[in-house]
């Protein structure tokens, strides 16, 4: 594969001119698909689109809503206060967490694993101590800890996959000792679509009482993460993978270490009292919540958590799976296409090479079809470099998808290396 791409069709603004995409019962609720029915978009690992409901709640928000919260005598503030504790309330019993006390809302992901990093591992590691995380990690839940493991002289250990890219369970279990800290992985893979069997990582982590921190932004708007089932030990997700708003996630945090989390930034709204000497803080989660909060982002996320959990998900699970089976199908059928693993267990992600074409021509190809994927490292460069890829095209796949999709996929990919031949 050559290094640089040729760009093959530069668009200036967005037109998808060429094919009607049928639009299924899920996509209906969703409008973007009215205002561009041509979009197949595939690129859900990135971020999913929004359903009205959620778009709704937000502008209502704004327009009939808005105060600043925690701050206000009056009744819109008061009510805007309301409205995002019981969002926190929600999004507790969505993940089984005991209390909304256990849930912190954050930036995204990123950010809530950056916290568990700065917050709570800086203060217990050592040097001689180490960190579990799996090649198969996005850059956020890799960087934060490999940056802590070096300032404090601890062994960053790297749980390897197999041929297929599945978990190497038996090595996961050799790596974790009385001196392990932290164990952190994601429950699916954005870049492989790998489905890691959380409920045995965490098992084996806790006969050593090390805690676990599970990346959930792949999974949680498909799996009930219930978090008395799970005992997971952090658990952190994005509001933007689940049809929510951009810039709003969930940190939850386990009982047992509530009281060692955060402060992370310093600034308004979680303090108990300040004076010219010292600042005493409250504790967690108003602790993490400095500042003004992105309350309609938590409005946002409270009506995506509605909208889940009106779905029935174990319907959905069947059909994406249904779907992801087909997409593998027509994958493999295509001369010239090769998909770079194929995990046993696995979701609906995909990652291809295209024979001798630069992902980003693939993707650009794609786009000129009304396609919409990823092509790149997908922030997982650790796990590219593993495999021997330099790129790939992902395809991600969610529930407003459909066959018909599919179809097109394949039917571009071939008129790609056609024209390419
Ligand atoms: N983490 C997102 C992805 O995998 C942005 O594309």
């Amino acid at each position: 594969m050559r290094n640089n791409a040729i760009v093959l069709f530069v668009v200036s603004s967005v037109s998808y001119p060429k094919y009607r995409f049928k639009l299924n019962s899920y996509s209906t609720q969703f409008p973007v698909f009215e205002e561009y029915p041509e979009l197949a978009y595939l690129d859900n690992a990135a971020t999913t689109q929004r359903p009205k409901a959620v778009i709704d709640a937000i502008n209502k928000f704004y327009i009939s809503e808005n105060a600043n919260i925690h701050r206000g005598i009056y009744d819109l503030s008061n009510q805007a206060t309301t409205k995002y504790e019981a969002a926190r309330q929600a999004v507790a019993d969505f993940i089984g967490a005991s209390s909304a006390s256990n849930i912190g809302f954050t930036k995204g992901t990123t950010e809530s694993v950056n916290v568990v990093a700065q917050s709570f591992l800086s203060k217990r590691l050592n040097q001689g101590d180490n960190i579990v995380v799996s090649i198969l990690e996005h850059h956020a839940n890799f960087i934060p800890w490999q940056m802590l493991a070096k300032e404090k002289g601890a062994e960053l250990r790297v749980i390897p996959i197999d041929e297929h890219g599945d978990l190497n369970m038996p090595a996961y279990k050799e790596l974790v000792d009385q001196n392990t800290k932290m164990v952190a992985v994601n429950h699916i893979s954005n870049t492989l679509g790998t489905i890691n069997d959380i409920a045995e990582i965490i098992a084996v982590a806790h006969t050593k009482d090390a805690p676990v921190m599970i990346d959930a932004a792949q999974s949680v708007s498909m799996y009930p993460l219930d978090a008395q089932y799970l005992k997971y030990d952090f658990l952190a997700f994005s509001g933007h993978k689940m049809y929510g708003p951009f810039g709003i996630g969930v940190l939850y945090v386990a009982d047992q270490h509530l009281s060692e989390i955060g402060p992370y930034n310093y600034g308004g709204g979680m303090i108990k009292e300040v004076t010219i000497e010292e600042t005493t803080f409250v504790k967690f989660p108003k602790n993490l919540e400095a500042g003004t909060s992105n309350v309609a982002g938590v409005i946002g996320l409270h009506a995506a958590v509605e909208y889940i959990n009106q779905l029935d998900r174990a319907q959905i699970q069947s059909e994406l799976s249904e779907l992801s089976q087909y997409t593998e199908e027509l994958l493999q059928s295509i001369p010239g296409v090769k998909v770079v693993r194929l995990p046993k267990h696995h979701s609906g992600i995909f990652s291809i090479e295209v024979e001798d074409i630069h992902p980003h021509d693939v993707a650009s190809f794609l786009n000129k079809d009304g396609i919409a994927v990823r092509a790149g490292m997908h922030c997982t460069q650790p796990l590219l470099t593993d495999i021997g890829v330099p790129a790939t095209v992902r395809i991600s796949l969610a529930h407003y998808n459909d066959k018909s999709q599919i179809d097109r996929l394949k039917a571009s990919l071939i008129e790609l290396i056609d024209f390419w031949s």
